[in-house]
């Protein structure tokens, strides 16, 4: 059998193998240096970075359920400006390929930060986080509706040369119209699924447990509704599909390859299981072994029923 080749175009950005780090779950990458070789993911999406630093929500901000989390963070960051002089540089120097996920308050600082990091060089593409369930301001609005989308992605594709690719919100009514509005207005590859809005309660105290009320859940309970919707979208747009959202295992990931992602994203179970990046691509190399595949692109889409 001829060599096994994992590496991935997605609309643009080169990934060494299809499993990436999702945004937020693992900050900017230092936490877990002692865990994860950058050089060995195929990229990390960091945590979303804001026009000027943010202290996030009040406490509490995470809260596990009986198969997930809520987390209500609310893009606490350093802002664009120590992202690029301090993390991007160090991120580079460990071998990481680096996606940048940036949340503007409006249409004109999406446009402005992605001509910052376009004139910093080292970042491989630029995730739109259009879908923040945990922020007043921007976040899933943005996400929500096409027109919207559009405007948000036009302006950044004009203020940069980099990959765009937006990360769409499963809480909408119609993921293919979002799906559409992206890909009209020339977006790369698209990111999805962002968490689903839920809350949970304290009944001793007889209130909200999370400090902002509602948050973003996350993990196996979403993963689901993350086929369903990257089923619905690869059928109908041609855009590459960064798919995640409840992958644990390598066969988690494998139904996301097979429902039409081209790359996988993990995020909460790294909170359970550090090392699950290089678990789930060793069960993906082994899979294609067993089933004497060479390339991915043999598995991306092959459960859709035509
Ligand atoms: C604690 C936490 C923080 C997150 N922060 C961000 C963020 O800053 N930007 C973003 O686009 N997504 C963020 N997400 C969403 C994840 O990137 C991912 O889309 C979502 O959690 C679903 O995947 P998972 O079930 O593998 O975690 C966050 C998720 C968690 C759990």
């Amino acid at each position: 059998m001829s060599e096994i080749d994992l590496s991935v175009n997605l609309g643009g950005i080169h990934l060494v193998n299809p499993v990436v780090m999702a945004s937020g779950a693992f900050g900017y990458g230092s936490d877990y240096a002692d865990f994860v070789d950058m050089a060995s993911v195929g990229a990390i999406c960091v945590k979303g970075t804001t026009r000027r630093p943010r202290l996030g929500n009040p406490p509490p901000r995470i809260v596990e359920t009986p198969c997930g989390m809520l987390n209500a963070i609310g893009l606490e960051n350093p802002g664009i400006e120590a992202f690029l002089s301090e993390h991007l540089p160090r991120l580079r120097a460990g071998g990481a390929t680096v996606i940048a996920n940036i949340a503007g308050t409006s249409v004109e600082e999406f446009a402005e930060m992605a001509a910052m990091i376009d004139a910093a060089d080292g970042v491989a593409g630029i995730e739109l986080n259009i879908s923040c369930p945990n922020v007043r301001e921007g976040g899933m609005h943005f996400g929500s509706d096409p027109g919207l989308v559009h405007e948000v992605v036009m302006a950044v594709k004009g203020a940069t040369s980099l990959p765009v690719m937006p990360k769409l919100s499963p809480n909408v009514g119609d993921i293919v119209a979002i799906a559409r509005a992206a890909e009209a207005a020339g977006a790369d590859a698209l990111s999805m699924i962002n968490t689903l809005v839920g809350m949970a309660v304290n009944i001793d105290a007889r209130r909200p447990v999370l400090g902002n009320v509602f948050g973003g859940l996350s993990g196996p309970a979403i993963k689901p509704v993350a086929l369903r919707m990257i089923y619905e979208v690869h059928r109908e747009v041609r855009l590459p599909i960064l798919g995640g959202g409840g992958i644990i295992s390598s066969r988690d990931a494998l139904e996301f390859l097979m429902v039409g992602a081209s790359a996988v994203s993990i995020g909460t179970a790294a909170f359970v299981n550090p090392g699950c990046t290089a678990q789930v691509l060793s069960g993906i190399r082994g899979y294609m072994e067993r089933h004497e595949l060479t390339r991915l692109d043999r598995i991306t889409g092959a459960a859709l029923i035509r």
